[in-house]
C-alpha cells in the first residue's frame, strides 16, 4: 500500500496532514488558475482544519481556492452536527477567503432538492465531469466514507454526482458526493485517527475486492493518486 503515512500522536498528525493539504494546495496553483478543494466532515479533520488555518495564513492565496463539502448532515448550517459549521469555526472564520468560494450543501433544505442544487454547482463550476484537485475523506466506524454508508443506494449510485441518503441508524438524512465524482479527483486523502478506527481500517485496506460492504474500500481513484494520513492509533492493526 504506497502513499500512507502513520503519525506518532495526535498532533503529529494535525500538523503534518495540514502541511500535505498545503503543498497540494500550492503545487496545483503553480499550474492551475484555481484549485478545487472538497473538505470532509465529522471530528477527525479539527485539528487538521486548525492547523491549515494558522500555517496557510502567508502561504496560500486562498482568493485562488474553492472550497467543497463530500457531504452534509441535513441540518441548519449553525446546528452543532453542521459539518460546515465545523469548516467555519476550525477554518474559514480564520482565512482571508472570498464568501464566493465556499460552496456549501444547504442542509437547511429539503434533502433530494439540496442534491440536485449541489450537482448544478458543480456542472457550472466544472462544465464537465467534476475533478476535484483534493479531496478529503474520513472513514467510519462502519467503513463508510462521506455520507456513502454500508446498504444504502448511494454506495452504488454510478450516475448522479450528488445523491441524499436516509441512514437508518441515525434516523437522519445525509447529502453526499457519490463514488463517480470522489474516484474522479486528481488526489484522494484519507484522515483517519483514533483507536476507534483500528479495526475498520484493517478490513478497508485488506477489502480485496473492495465491497459495497465497505463503502471506503470503493475509494480507488481512476486517474489520480490516493493518500492515507493515519495516526498510530488508527494505524495499529495495520500489520497483524
Ligand atoms: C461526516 C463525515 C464522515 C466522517 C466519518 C468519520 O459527515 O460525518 O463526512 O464521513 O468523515 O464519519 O467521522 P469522525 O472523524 O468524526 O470519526
Amino acid at each position: 500500500m504506497k502513499n500512507v503515512q502513520i503519525f506518532s500522536t495526535k498532533s503529529e498528525f494535525d500538523n503534518q496532514t495540514a502541511a500535505a493539504i498545503i503543498a497540494i494546495i500550492l503545487a496545483t496553483l503553480e499550474t492551475r488558475p484555481e484549485c478545487h478543494l472538497v473538505l470532509t466532515g465529522g471530528n477527525t479533520p479539527r485539528g487538521v482544519y486548525s492547523q491549515l488555518a494558522g500555517f496557510s495564513r502567508n502561504l496560500i492565496e486562498w482568493q485562488r481556492v474553492h472550497l467543497y463539502w463530500g457531504d452534509e448532515r441535513m441540518v441548519p448550517p449553525e446546528h452543532v452536527d453542521s459539518n460546515y459549521r465545523m469548516a467555519k469555526e476550525t477554518l474559514l472564520e480564520h482565512i482571508d477567503i472570498p464568501r464566493e468560494n465556499i460552496h456549501r450543501i444547504r442542509g437547511e433544505i429539503n434533502p433530494a432538492a439540496a442534491a440536485v442544487e449541489y450537482a448544478a454547482l458543480l456542472k457550472e463550476k466544472f462544465h464537465h465531469e467534476p475533478r476535484f484537485d483534493l479531496m478529503l475523506l474520513g472513514v467510519g466506524k462502519d467503513g463508510h466514507t462521506a455520507s456513502l454508508f454500508p446498504g444504502t443506494k448511494a454506495v452504488v449510485e454510478k450516475k448522479k454526482l450528488v445523491a441524499e441518503v436516509f441512514v437508518r441508524k441515525l434516523d437522519s438524512w445525509r447529502v453526499t458526493l457519490t463514488l463517480p465524482v470522489i474516484n474522479n479527483a486528481r488526489q484522494i486523502m484519507f484522515l483517519v485517527a483514533g483507536k476507534s478506527k483500528a479495526e475498520i481500517l484493517k478490513k478497508i485496506i485488506r477489502a480485496e475486492p473492495p465491497t459495497t460492504d465497505l463503502p471506503a474500500s470503493l475509494v480507488r481513484p481512476t486517474g489520480g493518486e490516493l493518500y492515507w494520513m493515519l495516526d498510530a492509533d488508527a494505524a495499529a492493526k495495520l500489520g497483524k
